[in-house]
């Protein structure tokens, strides 16, 4: 019989409470992964027209990830809340505004790569609530640093689609299976090797590095030999960098001076995760990702998260 989502119920203390909302963002995941497959034909790629509160334009199917995995997270009757990249404000569920949890989410990742059929994804944390339950949540229930995440994980819409998650005990990976309808256990208790790999980054902007970055990345290179790989989507080059070992890094630069990825919705979880399977997650030297008390939804960081030596020949 094949291990499904429903083994994350014995996994640790937080398993059983977060199985039923993991449970809600694979379905999401296979409703958006059909959607993105036969976007085309309903004129669905592109831009939407308006622009997010990044001020960056939103695509048809930023939106629509975005209403189907709300929809989800509201079926499931244990959110109260939702953290969008693409809502400005905290989404509350009125009628379950009196449960536990709350989701950060970015509901489509790279979304840049939608219309030349390049891999994209969906990220997402969970955390408890710290308002009285018989109180509407409010943002400040998001504001929690990386340490206090219950669960988060990441779904890949690629050749598969794939569910990676972690409760706190390791990374498990899942891998929708179209013959049985379900997310299937194909990559279990995933490890990021120690050495190898490749370095991933966004090198066009390295004229416009803070922190010295270019000379560190020159030292890595000429210390590690790696190659490099960049699909331009972080699902993808996290998901890649966990399997294959590395680091992925997004620096601070002279046109996101602090840096370009969201702090509550693809820094902490994709830190999470790549902490959970025995890397490091670090937002500039000294200062761990998962350390970090957010102080808004939007907020943004640099990023360096990959195997402990990349990320230390890295960061000095
Ligand atoms: P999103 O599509 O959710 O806005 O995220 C895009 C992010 C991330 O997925 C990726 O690592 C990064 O933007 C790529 O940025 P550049 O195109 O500047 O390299
Ligand atoms: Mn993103
Ligand atoms: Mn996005």
């Amino acid at each position: 019989m094949a291990m499904t989502l429903n083994n994350i119920v014995e996994q640790g203390k937080n398993g059983p409470a977060m199985m039923p909302i993991i449970q809600g963002v694979g379905r999401a995941a296979i409703e958006i992964a059909a959607v993105l497959r036969g976007a085309v034909f309903r004129g669905a790629l592109g831009q939407a027209g308006g622009e997010n509160v990044q001020g960056e334009q939103q695509q048809v199917l930023d939106v629509l990830s975005d209403e189907i995995f709300l929809e989800e997270m509201r079926a499931t009757g244990f959110i109260c809340a939702v953290g969008s990249e693409e809502q400005e404000n905290l989404l509350i569920i009125e009628e379950y505004s009196h449960a536990d949890y709350l989701v950060l989410v970015d509901p489509l990742d790279g979304s840049s790569n939608l219309d030349i059929d390049c891999p994209v994804g969906t990220i997402f944390s969970i955390v408890k609530r710290k308002s009285p339950n018989d109180q509407l949540p409010d943002v400040s229930d998001t504001l929690q640093a990386g340490r206090d995440v219950l669960a988060a994980g990441y779904v890949l819409y690629g050749p598969s689609t794939m569910l990676v998650c972690s409760v706190g005990e390791g990374v498990n990976g899942y891998t929708f299976n179209p013959n049985t309808a379900r997310f299937e256990s194909s990559h279990p208790n995933m490890t990021i090797p120690a050495t190898g790999g490749y370095y991933s980054v966004n090198e066009s902007n390295a004229d416009k590095w803070a922190d010295d970055m270019g000379s560190k990345l020159a030292n890595l290179k000429k210390e590690t030999g790696l190659g490099m790989r960049y699909v331009g989507a972080m699902v993808a080059d996290m998901h890649r960098t966990i399997l294959k070992g590395g680091i992925f890094l997004y620096p601070a630069d002279s046109k996101n001076v602090t840096g370009k990825l969201r702090l509550l919705y693809e820094a902490i979880p994709m830190g999470f995760i790549m902490e959970q399977a025995g890397g490091k997650s670090m937002s500039s030297d000294g200062v761990a990702v998962l350390d970090i008390l957010p102080e808004a939804l939007h907020q943004r960081v640099p990023v360096y998260l990959g195997a402990n030596a990349a990320v230390d020949t890295l960061l000095g």
